[in-house]
C-alpha cells in the first residue's frame, strides 16, 4: 500500500476566540483576539497521522482563497499527500469557534466547500483508495459521499468512521465500520436514530452499538479515557493526565492515530492506548492541527510516564 491512511473529510479555516462564558440567546459577549487556524475534522486527522509518521492522503474540497490555501500549506507541511484535495466550487469551509476557560469549546461549522465533495469526487478518486491500507471519514461532509466511500471501499481496506456531527446513520454505513469511533454524545444521537434505548452504562453504550453493525466500537469519555469493544468484549483504556487548553480536535487526533496503529496490527486496545497519548498531548496546546504531537513527543510521554512508574 502507498498510503498507511487515506482520509475523506472536512477542511475548516477555524476562526477562534476565547471566552470567560458563552452567550445566551440574544446576549453579545467579549472574546480574545481572533485566532485563525486550519481545522476541519478530516483535514485535522490527515495532519494528526501525518505528524506521527504515517504515509497519509486527504481526499476533501476546499475553496479557491486564502483559507483554501492555508489547509493546503497545513497539509504538505505534515507530510500529507494534497493530491486529493479539490479546489473550487464554493469557499472554503468556516468553524466558528468559542473556547472557554475549562479547555472546552463550542463549534458551529459553514461548510462551504465540504458540503460540495460529492459521491462523484470518491468515484473519481478510485486511484486512492487502492492503494490505502485504512480509509477514515466523518460526517461533515453530505452523508451520501460517506455512502459512496463505504461502496468503493476495496475489500480488505479498513474504515473507520467518527460520525462527528452525528446522525442517525444507514445499516450499509454502520456496517462497514471497523471501528466506529464516538464520544457520549454521538453514542447516545446514533442509538436513538437506530430506534435503540440509551442505557446508563458505557460499557452498555458500546454493547448496543456493537449491535447494530459495527465490527468495533471505540467510545471516548475524555478525561475517563476510552472504552473499546469488539467480537472478544469490552476494555477500557485509561487517560493521560494532562492540563487542559484547548480540547479543540483531540477527538480527531486520537482517531487518526488509532486508524493508523490498526492499519499498522496493532489490537485495539493497543491502538486506543497509543491513540488517547496523542490525544491528550494534543489537549495541552490551542488550536487543532497546530497543537498535534510528533511521533517523537508521543515516544517521549512514554519514556516519562515509564520512569514515574519506576519510582
Ligand atoms: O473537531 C474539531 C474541528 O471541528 C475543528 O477543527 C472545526 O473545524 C470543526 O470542524
Ligand atoms: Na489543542
Amino acid at each position: 500500500d502507498d498510503y498507511d491512511l487515506l482520509v475523506v473529510g472536512s477542511a475548516n479555516a477555524d476562526l477562534v476566540t476565547a471566552v470567560e462564558r458563552r452567550p445566551g440567546a440574544g446576549e453579545t459577549v467579549l472574546g480574545s483576539d481572533l485566532a485563525v487556524h486550519p481545522g476541519g475534522k478530516g483535514a485535522n486527522q490527515a495532519v494528526a497521522a501525518g505528524r506521527l509518521g504515517a504515509r497519509t492522503a486527504l481526499l476533501a474540497r476546499v475553496g479557491d482563497d486564502a483559507y483554501g490555501r492555508l489547509l493546503l500549506e497545513s497539509q504538505r507541511s505534515a507530510g500529507v499527500d494534497t493530491v486529493g484535495v479539490l479546489v473550487g466550487g464554493a469557499p472554503t469551509g468556516v468553524a466558528l469557534i468559542t473556547v472557554d476557560p475549562s479547555g472546552d469549546n463550542s463549534i458551529v461549522v459553514a461548510p462551504g466547500a465540504n458540503s460540495r465533495l460529492t459521491p462523484g469526487d470518491v468515484r473519481a478518486a478510485g486511484s486512492l483508495f487502492e492503494a490505502a491500507r485504512v480509509v477514515s471519514t466523518q460526517l461533515e461532509i453530505p452523508l451520501e459521499t460517506v455512502a459512496e466511500v463505504v461502496r468503493v471501499l476495496p475489500a480488505g481496506t479498513r474504515l473507520v468512521l467518527n460520525p462527528s456531527p452525528p446522525a442517525p446513520l444507514p445499516e450499509e454505513v454502520l456496517g462497514a465500520c471497523d471501528p466506529l469511533v464516538v464520544n457520549e454524545h454521538e453514542a447516545r444521537v446514533i442509538l436513538r436514530g437506530a430506534g435503540a434505548e440509551v442505557p446508563a452504562e458505557p460499557e452498555d453504550w458500546a454493547r448496543r452499538l456493537l449491535a447494530l453493525g459495527p465490527k468495533s466500537v471505540v467510545v471516548t469519555l475524555g478525561g475517563d479515557g476510552a472504552l473499546v469493544a469488539g467480537p472478544d468484549g469490552t476494555a477500557r483504556v485509561p487517560s493521560v493526565e494532562v492540563d487542559a487548553v484547548d480540547t479543540t480536535g483531540a477527538g480527531d487526533a486520537f482517531t487518526a492515530a488509532l486508524g493508523w496503529r490498526l492499519g499498522a496490527g496493532d489490537d485495539l486496545e493497543t491502538a486506543a492506548r497509543y491513540a488517547a497519548k496523542v490525544g491528550a498531548l494534543a489537549v495541552t496546546r490551542a488550536g487543532a492541527q497546530v497543537s498535534y504531537p510528533s511521533g517523537e513527543e508521543v515516544a517521549a510521554l512514554d519514556a516519562a510516564s515509564d520512569a514515574t512508574s519506576d519510582v
